[in-house]
């Protein structure tokens, strides 16, 4: 899960990192608001930020500086609403414009090639690293750190100096580094980022952007993680999969998607893609690995999910038996039109079903004795693909 940068800045916070003061607002009002509380206490000037999970807001106008909290209005009722790469600006926040004297670039991640962590440091910051690291490379330092050593003192002077920061930033960065650290750890992130790690006139290190990913896989022991999550703006959809503890994601075609493993589910995303081109552009409308295990229930959820969607016109089924064989998945198949049946949720759209791998054969044969209404066996997961495509088509 990606957060916002208020709330990146919230978490620093807590941990002592510094980062300027701030106040998020969803309307033009809270703005003003929120911009007079910052004058009062003595804010020379303030930034309107769109909060957006996505970077380069600066150079798409989502993020303005104001000199009254007039102004601050003003750009607040301009940045809402605004849509940056897609995504759209539900909230803004206000915070006290620094004086910034240079921008340096700063992250810990996962270094998942090289079996360990990385932190990456320039005196190059507040533009694109992959940028700078272009262009370059020598400006970009990368320091490797042991999960088990960390990062003390020494070390976050270590990758102040390797970043080439000027002796006047590098006690202050390697505070904030150490601080960074202790975040990265202790809320199980992948990334932490900050781009700019500012040194203000006043010889302060701060950080004045703040990006965290934090590692879901980590959540059942991290449980104040789940009020970080964005549900104003998660698909009602995914929502609804992820309570059934499907892997489902929502994409903007028209073929439904189901598969067994996320990998079989990646390449049938490409195949329906590529078949769809002959039928006007279908697209795949999910993503849905169903796992190993296609139990009746799972494949009776996953046909809920994937049928809730009303621009779905076709759906795909495309079953590789492996350790979950052919004919336990056909199983499932037949049982999930009963459950649904008797949950008053008929499937009202074709199905085409690809069963292949282990007991194919069976599989096959019990879904063709089931004779369910609409659905349709083909062979190799091309044809499918296209059939399914085919169908969509005829559908929309
Ligand atoms: N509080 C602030 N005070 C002064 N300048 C700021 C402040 N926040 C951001 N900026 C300026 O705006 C630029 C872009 O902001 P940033 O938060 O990095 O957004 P993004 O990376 O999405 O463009 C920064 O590099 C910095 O120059
Ligand atoms: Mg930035």
């Amino acid at each position: 899960m990606d957060l916002f940068e208020h709330q990146a800045k919230e978490l620093f916070a807590e941990y002592g990192v510094p980062v300027p003061t701030g106040k998020v607002a969803h309307t033009p009002q809270e703005a003003r608001a929120a911009a007079e509380e910052l004058f009062a206490a003595g804010a020379s000037k303030v930034v309107v930020k769109a909060q957006v999970k996505t970077g380069g807001r600066g150079k798409a106008g989502g993020v303005k500086l104001a000199d009254t909290a007039d102004e601050a209005e003003a750009l607040a009722d301009q940045i809402l609403g605004m849509d940056i790469k897609g995504h759209m600006v539900h909230k803004v926040l206000v915070e006290e414009g620094s004086a910034i004297a240079q921008e340096y670039y700063f992250s810990f991640l996962l270094d998942r090639a090289n079996r360990t962590f990385l932190s990456i440091c320039s005196a190059e910051g507040g533009m694109e690293i992959e940028e700078v690291a272009a262009t370059k490379p020598e400006a970009v330092a990368k320091v490797p750190v042991s999960a088990l050593e960390g990062v003390d003192r020494a070390k976050a002077l270590e990758i102040a100096r390797a970043g080439k920061l000027p002796p006047e930033a590098q006690e202050g960065a390697a505070t904030l580094i150490e601080r960074l650290w202790a975040v990265f750890v202790d809320e199980d992130a992948t990334l932490v980022e900050v781009n700019p790690m500012i040194l203000t006139t006043d010889g302060q290190v701060k950080a004045l952007d703040g990006k965290v990913t934090l590692d879901d896989n980590a959540a059942f022991r991290q449980p104040e993680h789940e009020a970080l999550e964005d549900k104003a703006t998660t698909d009602p959809l995914e929502a609804r999969a992820k309570a059934k503890d499907l892997n489902y994601v929502k994409l903007d075609g028209t073929v439904g998607v189901i598969g067994n493993g996320a990998g079989l589910v990646m390449s049938t995303l490409d195949v329906v893609a590529y078949a769809g081109e002959q039928f006007g552009g279908q697209k795949p409308a999910n993503f849905l690995d169903i796992g190993g295990g296609a139990s009746a229930d799972v494949m009776a959820n996953g046909l809920e999910i994937v049928l809730s969607d009303p621009d779905v016109k076709a759906v795909f089924v495309n079953v590789f038996g492996g350790i979950t064989a052919c004919d336990a998945v056909a199983n499932g198949i037949v049982s999930a039109y009963k459950l649904l049946a008797e949950r008053g949720e008929s499937v009202d759209r074709p199905l085409v079903v690809r069963l292949d791998g282990n007991n194919a054969e069976l599989g096959r044969k019990i879904l063709s004795d089931a004779a369910l209404p609409g659905v349709e066996q083909v062979e190799t997961m091309d044809d499918a693909a296209r059939r399914a495509a085919e169908l969509a088509a005829a559908g929309a």
